[in-house]
């Protein structure tokens, strides 16, 4: 954990092709109302992203109440921090995982909060910004982590595993019903020449697909190859673990838990972790079915489409 963000913010060309912030924040009405936020409340955004729904939390806490925000990535937390200057509330901001909300939450002298946000997954910045190579759609260095504090890169993963290990990383993360071939094909590409670039390993997972039919959800076949690989390398599954471990333990009676997850793996997490937590009558799940967008939202924002919002409440003792 670093502490707070101060570096100046900077400017990419990026932010002309992306949304107004380089992010739409997605769910937002639906959040603010499951979150029942109030004035002098302590909320945490573990997510801050380009600071979309922290922005308008901190509206609903007023000068009595605090904001803290985390995010691994800091060039969204500049981002946030310069969007959050005019906050209605204070705000503390740290260069943090969510699975170390703990010392987060020790730094600021808090053990109880009122309300806990999780947005899951990467802004739509960081998918255009060619300093994470993330993206299939334009050639970028093969790297894929948010947090400059990881060692191993993508194109790191991609070098290291062995070809099932690789197969199993594609399937158990992304569901990929191409693992095995995919996987070959990039065993037998990188024993010619490294692959480096995120155009080179979308163009082997293609080859994969190729006479094959296709994908049949209609998208790029290298979306379950990129989101695999990216949940691997930024340890997504463990810090979502962890986050979901520890942060019913951190809420006041009353406060609320809400995460909102873009693909199944996540999603089942998410709602196993909720119904075993409500079992020990600890929480209660206020969501028996995920909120997902309206209509308007996905047209709007397309990125929304998959989003699904699930929120407990932290019960009193029995
Ligand atoms: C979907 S965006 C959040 C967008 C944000 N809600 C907004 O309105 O702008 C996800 C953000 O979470 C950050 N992130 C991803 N995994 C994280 C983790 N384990 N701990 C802290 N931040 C994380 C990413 O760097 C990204 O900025």
């Amino acid at each position: 954990m670093t502490d707070e963000a101060t570096r100046p913010m900077r400017l990419h060309w990026w932010v002309m092709e992306s949304p107004a912030n380089g992010h739409d924040p997605v769910l937002l009405e639906e959040t603010l109302h499951w979150l029942n936020l109030r004035p002098g409340q302590v909320v945490v955004d573990c997510t801050l992203g380009r600071g979309g729904h922290a922005l308008a939390m901190a509206s609903r806490l007023g000068p009595e109440g605090l904001l803290i925000g985390l995010d691994v990535d800091p060039n969204n937390l500049e981002f946030a921090q310069q969007r959050l200057s005019g906050a209605a509330c204070p705000v503390r901001l740290f260069h943090a995982n969510f699975a170390e909300l703990r010392d987060v939450l020790a730094e600021v002298g808090r053990n109880e909060v009122s309300a806990i946000l999780a947005d899951l997954g990467i802004s739509t910045n960081q998918l255009f910004d060619a300093r994470y190579g993330l993206s299939f759609g334009q050639s970028m260095a093969l790297d894929m982590r948010i947090d400059p504090r990881l060692r191993q890169s993508a194109a790191d993963l991609v070098h290291s595993l062995k070809e099932e290990q690789l197969a199993n990383v594609l399937y158990e993360l992304a569901q990929e019903r191409y693992s095995r071939r995919i996987a070959r094909n990039i065993v037998e590409a990188r024993r010619v020449s490294p692959i480096t670039t995120t155009e080179r390993l979308a163009d082997l997972v293609r080859q994969a697909y190729a006479g094959r039919g296709g994908s049949h959800e209609r998208i790029d076949p290298a979306t379950r190859t990129f989101l695999a690989l990216r949940m691997a390398v930024n340890e997504e599954i463990p810090n979502l673990r962890a986050l979901l471990k520890e942060a019913p333990g951190f809420l006041g009676i009353g406060g609320r838990l809400a995460i909102i997850s873009f693909q199944s793996t996540e999603d089942r997490l998410v709602k196993q972790a909720f119904r075993s937590a409500e079992q020990t009558g600890q929480v209660k799940i206020l969501t028996n079915k995920p909120i997902c967008p309206t209509d308007a939202e996905t047209s709007a924002n397309p990125r929304s489409r998959s989003s699904k919002l699930r929120v407990i409440e932290k019960m009193g003792r029995t």
